[in-house]
């Protein structure tokens, strides 16, 4: 059984009072928590928030990190620095560092293999563009994304990483892709890391992100080669981060 994951990307958003406020509200909550639970705020919230979540289920994780430990890298956050706060989890490859600030697979996989040799979880961020759909192509361009981001990891290791299926065009839109498609490329990606690395597919962690509500949780959830969600815009609600973290599971 792979163990769910509900992770909250907060992007730039949320300065540390605002964070501080949040999770005192979020943690007075009656949580009915069904998996792991991640939160990734900046980097200046995760100082404050580590003091608040010191012997809490509640998993940090970082939005990004630089691959090399320390150094001239004007505003970069290396890995010794993340775990010294205790943050497990790093987001890689989102569509949005992709688009904006122009990384590369190649920089992308650079950064995974950096991760997985310091013991702090990859959520490696996969999707493709309304364009790259409309054409067919999504199932190609996945492909190509995995196989230049999984370079030189070694079997033993791909089941450390998890991975996001995001499709651009469902990020912040409000139009999620259905649950019938996310589980479709969830599935196609566990297929293709199962030819890679054999006996691994099943053992991966595969998550769907892309405008995940509340209302959308379970039926989402309850698809068997989704095993979590990378959620935006609804993790920064404390009402809606709640209801998503309880979802209902259906064993069906
Ligand atoms: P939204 O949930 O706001 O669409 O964002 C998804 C996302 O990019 C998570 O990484």
């Amino acid at each position: 059984m792979r163990q769910s994951i509900i992770a909250g990307n907060w992007k730039m958003n949320m300065t540390p009072s605002e964070a501080e406020k949040f999770i005192d509200e979020f943690l007075a909550l009656d949580l009915d928590r069904k998996g792991e639970v991640v939160i990734c705020p900046p980097f200046v919230d995760l100082y404050p928030l580590s003091k608040k979540l010191v012997d809490n289920p509640i998993k940090l994780g970082a939005q990004n990190v630089h691959t090399e430990d320390a150094g001239a890298f004007t505003g970069e956050v290396s890995v010794p620095m993340l775990k010294d706060l205790g943050v497990q989890y790093v987001i890689i490859g989102h569509s949005e560092r992709r688009e904006i600030f122009k990384e590369s697979n190649d920089f992308i996989n650079k950064k995974l293999l950096k991760l997985l040799s310091s013991n702090l979880v990859p959520i490696l961020c996969l999707g493709e563009s309304l364009e790259e759909r409309q054409a067919g192509r999504e199932f190609d361009l996945v492909k190509s994304q995995l196989l230049a981001c999984l370079k030189d990891v070694d079997s033993d290791q791909v089941s450390n990483i998890v991975i996001a299926y995001e499709p651009i065009w469902a990020i912040g839109t409000g139009k999620s892709a259905s649950s019938d498609d996310a589980e479709t490329m969830c599935k196609f990606i566990r297929t293709e890391v199962e030819k890679l690395y054999p006996g691994q597919g099943q053992k991966i962690r595969i998550l769907y992100g892309g405008s995940v509500k509340p209302a959308t949780i379970n039926e989402l959830m309850a698809k068997e080669n989704v095993d979590g969600a990378l959620v935006g815009g609804a993790s920064l609600k404390v009402e809606d981060f709640k209801e998503l973290v309880s979802y209902e599971v259906n064993h069906d």
